[in-house]
Formats: C-alpha cells, structure tokens, sequence
C-alpha cells in the first residue's frame, strides 16, 4: 500500500531541516520497500506571501488526504506585524484544530552523549526520560471570545481558557495510557489554585484516576511544575497539561536535551498505536518543536535531529513501521556519539560541527533496518 506524506516545510529553518527529513524517508523507503508518496504545499508566511493566505486550501486537502504531514515551521520577522490580517502562525494552528490533533506528544530525553551540551548541571540530567502531552485544540489558544478592541477608556484585549469535559476527558486519557506503557506515573499540570478551568481539569483527573488504579496520579501547579523541570527532571515519567501551559512547560524543558533542535512531536487524534494496524495508518502531524530560527535561516546551521527524529514518530504511530523508527532514533544516537554536532548541541574543542545537510546525510548512512 501506497503511504501518502504531506510535506508542509513553511519558513525559515523549515525548509532545510524538512530536506533532511525526506532524505531519512527515501532511505527507509529504500530499505524497507513501502512506498511513500510524497506531495509538497506551501504554508506560513511564504503562503502568505505567494497566495495570500497562510493556510491555503491546496495545503489543508493534501494535509486531509495524507497518511501523515511533516510539517517544518513558520513566521519570521517579515509577517510580524500585529495588525497584520494573517499570521503565519494560523497555518499550524488551523492544522491542528482542522485535523482534530488534540494530543501533543513531546518527548524529553537526554542523550547520553549530550549530557555535558545542557546548561543544566550533567548530575540533574542523569536518567531523564520524560514524555510531555500538551492538549492541542482548546483552552487558551482557541476558545471565543478571542479579540481586540477599543473602548472609550482606552484597548482592550480578551482570549479565553475554556474546556469541555469531554476536551480534558480525552487529553488526561492519552497521558493514563501512556503512562500505563512507561513507568506508570502521571503529573496533571494546572493551576487549580486560581483557575476554574483547572479545578475542572483536576476534578476530572482524579476521576479518571480511577479507571486506572496501576498509575499513580499527582496534581501539580504549573508554576512549580516550571520550578521542578529545571531541579530535579528525572522525577517525571509522562506530564499532561493545558495548551498554553504545555507550550511553555516544553521549550523550557527541551533545555535538559541540550537545545530545542533536538525534541520531536507527534500531534495525534487519539491514543497513539504503535504500529497502526497495516493497511489502516493513522493521520498524525509530526514537527519539530522548534520555531522557524530566522537568525540563521539559510546558512546550514540548523540542527535536523528534531525533524529526523519526528519521522521516526511517524513511521511508528502513522505509517505502522515502528522497526524503521526505531532505527532512525538508532541512527541518531550512533551517530552522537561518534561525536558529530551542529552547532546548537556543540561543546567548545570538543567533537565535529556539521552543517545541517552533512548531519543528515550522516545519520542517513547510520540507518539500519
Ligand atoms: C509550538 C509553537 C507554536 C505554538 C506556535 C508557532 C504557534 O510555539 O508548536 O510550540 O505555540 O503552539
Ligand atoms: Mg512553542
């Protein structure tokens, strides 16, 4: 069976680093014989841009009729503009929300040989292994009323944080049966202590708790979840929290990797299968978590590993691989510690910086399925 990619690679480092996420696709795809089918469409600013719209139809019905999207980044200087009538930024959050990707999967790992790349003390970093699920269409980013306007005593501005129990039912779900295939442990991030919608959040946490008496359950409030990412990481197994909350919580913790170059995402419409039934894949949108890093667009510096690694996702969860997965994450991991860098994870006289084709093309030839 024919498995139909959708290639949204936007702006900035998108581009470069989608680039080397199809290199890793053409190998697997060499090695493994399933055909991929892959179809390229504009989004972001360049959407904006060329068809003045940065989510153009054409990129919505290819993302619809796809197995899987690989989605690169978008925005830039260039469509900053806050009374602009489009943002770049609406061409991943309309994908999000069009697609129904309510889980965001973001993994935290430290690899071994990083360990000395963090800011953060290599002690601290010993056995973290942390799996982050953000609720992605709901809450702050989305919920109406979502405006500006002007009164006679001056601006105003408004967003929301409103969710359905049946939001929070599904998001607090993929975090208890996520943790049930870890280490069993779930940390419900809110701020329960002021917002209703976190009492909601923690009410319905507990209640579920008891469907799943094998995990065990805390409530944490998200200022002090902050604190403990940075002080004592290995304490968490699998984190759920709002959107908003998710957001910050993971830029904040892609700092224990080493550098936001190095964490991957799947946006999924449900519980992840590891290796979808054959036949039946399971659209998912995979992305690094990184933004579009125009400061060094265009100069072979950004790091691919967070695009590499999230096709490794979606061969697992969307494309019913999860041998060929497995051996991109491999391929990753040898290649570090041959002791290859990009610029962003690189210690000073220490190992070789790489551009970011070189570094894709290294972890190419590490592949092994
Ligand atoms: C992310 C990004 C996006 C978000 C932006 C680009 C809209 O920061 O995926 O974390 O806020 O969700
Ligand atoms: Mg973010």
């Amino acid at each position: 069976m024919q498995l139909n990619i959708a290639l949204l690679p936007g702006d900035g480092v998108g581009p470069e680093v989608i680039a080397e996420g199809v290199k890793v696709l053409r190998r697997v795809e060499q090695l493994t014989d399933a055909p991929f089918n892959l179809e390229t469409e504009l989004v972001g600013g360049i959407a904006i841009d060329e068809v003045g719209n940065p989510l153009p139809a054409a990129a919505l019905d290819l993302a619809r009729r796809s197995h899987a999207v690989l989605f690169g980044a978008v925005g830039g200087p260039k469509w900053d503009d806050p009374l602009a009538p489009h943002r770049p930024e609406d061409a991943i959050l309309g994908l999000r929300k069009a697609l129904g990707l309510f889980a965001n999967l973001r993994p935290v790992k430290v690899f071994p040989s990083l360990i000395n790349s963090s800011s953060i003390k290599p002690s601290v970093l010993e056995g973290v292994d942390i799996l982050v699920i953000r609720e992605l269409t709901g809450g702050l980013y989305f919920a109406k009323p979502k405006k500006r306007w002007q009164t006679s005593r001056g601006r105003r501005g408004v967003d929301t944080l409103r969710y359905t129990e049946g939001e929070i039912v599904r998001a607090l779900r993929v975090g208890f049966e996520l943790a049930r295939r870890r280490r069993g442990k779930l940390t419900s991030v809110d701020k329960a202590n002021v917002l209703e919608s976190s009492r909601l959040w923690r009410e319905i946490a507990i209640e579920l708790g008891k469907e799943y008496p094998d995990v065990e359950l805390e409530h944490m409030l998200v200022d002090s979840c902050a604190m403990a990412l940075v002080r004592t990481p290995s304490r968490f197994d699998v984190l759920v929290a709002e959107n908003m909350f998710g957001d910050i919580l993971t830029d904040e913790a892609a700092i224990l990797a080493g550098s936001l170059g190095m964490l991957p995402s799947a946006s999924l419409a449900g519980i992840p299968r590891e290796a979808g039934r054959r036949g039946r894949p399971a659209l998912g949108l995979y992305e690094p978590i990184h933004g579009s890093a125009p400061d060094i667009a265009g100069q072979g510096k950004a790091n691919p590993i967070a695009t590499i690694l999230s096709v490794a996702f979606m061969l697992r969860y969307s494309l019913g691989l999860s041998d060929a997965g497995a051996a991109v994450e491999q391929a990753v991991e040898r290649v570090l510690e041959q002791g290859y860098r990009t610029q962003d994870i690189a210690e000073e006289g220490a190992g070789s910086v790489l551009s970011t084709t070189e570094m894709g093309q290294r972890i190419v030839d590490a592949i092994e399925v």
